[in-house]
């Protein structure tokens, strides 16, 4: 009882999604649904520069056929917000992207899994963008002249708000990786919250008949694993324009 009490002491306005989200399926029994903190998991992505949390239940034998998603902002006692394009989704992940404005919030998330009109789970967990996400390589091409390499780097019309700092820098770090034979050599560009669309840099100064290959990704904070892309490679021929396909 004390236990459930300091729960509800703590986080008072994790109680409302189920009671706002329950008025909203009309469902009747739901409030009896109290959040549970340990019963999923989220994968936070950025995926082609979108921002994507995925779900699981810990509990594979609850198998929901729609969810809806809340949240939190814990500085912010703004209340619940719900997503509009996640408040009864059958598939387990929500685009964030025009949602979530900051790497260095805690967003105290709430998944509800509902089957036909009962509510089956109510789970929730802190998501802090800044650790959590994996960052997915852009998508890129290249081109191969006699001596350079033009490296197109699809970004997208424009970079999503949680990754721009107010002086238009990004959070973001593309490294471009080049390979011949056995030597690597590291490009880092310089994006910004401006760059937009296809992004080229040019590998310049290689040796003509080589064999070069190019892969991508975003840079990693701290103990995070890289995610590269898969190399493209192209050999460099005289006088003649190669295009990777
Ligand atoms: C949720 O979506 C399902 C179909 O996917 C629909 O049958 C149901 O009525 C919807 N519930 C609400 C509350 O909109
Ligand atoms: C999260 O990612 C891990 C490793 O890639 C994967 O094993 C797991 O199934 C993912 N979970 C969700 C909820 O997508
Ligand atoms: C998983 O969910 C089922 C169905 O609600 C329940 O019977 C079972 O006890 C749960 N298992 C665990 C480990 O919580
Ligand atoms: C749930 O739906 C079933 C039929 O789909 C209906 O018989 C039942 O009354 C509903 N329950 C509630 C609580 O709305
Ligand atoms: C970015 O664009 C804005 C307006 O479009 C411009 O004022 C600013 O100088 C640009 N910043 C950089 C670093 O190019
Ligand atoms: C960017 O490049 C890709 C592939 O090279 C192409 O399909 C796309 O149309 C280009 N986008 C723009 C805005 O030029």
């Amino acid at each position: 009882m004390l236990l459930s009490q300091n729960a509800l002491a703590i986080r008072p306005l994790n109680l409302y999604p189920v009671v706002y989200i329950s008025l909203l399926f009309g469902i009747l029994h739901a409030v009896s649904v109290s959040p549970d903190e340990s019963c999923i998991s989220f994968n936070l992505t950025l995926r082609n520069f979108r921002l994507i949390l995925s779900w699981e239940l810990k509990n594979r034998s609850i198998v929901p056929t729609h969810y809806a998603l809340s949240y939190t902002i814990m500085s912010r006692p703004a209340g619940e917000m719900i997503v509009e394009d996640c408040i009864n989704i059958t598939r387990s992940f929500c685009d964030l992207t025009d949602e979530w404005d900051s790497m260095t919030e805690t967003y105290v998330t709430t998944v509800v899994g509902i089957r036909g009109n009962t509510t089956l789970v109510s789970c929730w967990d802190r998501v802090f963008p800044a650790l959590d996400t994996s960052l997915e390589p852009p998508e890129f091409e290249i081109v191969g002249f006699t001596n350079h390499i033009n490296v197109i780097v699809e970004f997208p019309p424009v970079i999503p708000k949680m990754l721009v700092m107010k002086n238009l820098q990004t959070q973001l770090s593309l490294i471009i990786e080049e390979k011949s034979g056995s030597i690597v050599k590291l490009h880092r560009p310089k994006i910004d919250g401006n760059t937009t669309g296809n992004f080229t840099y040019v590998i310049d100064k290689l040796i003509p008949n080589t064999e070069y290959c190019v892969s991508v990704y975003l840079e990693p904070k701290e103990a995070e694993k890289i995610r590269r892309s898969p190399l493209k490679c192209t050999l460099l021929q005289p006088g003649q324009e190669s295009e990777f396909s």
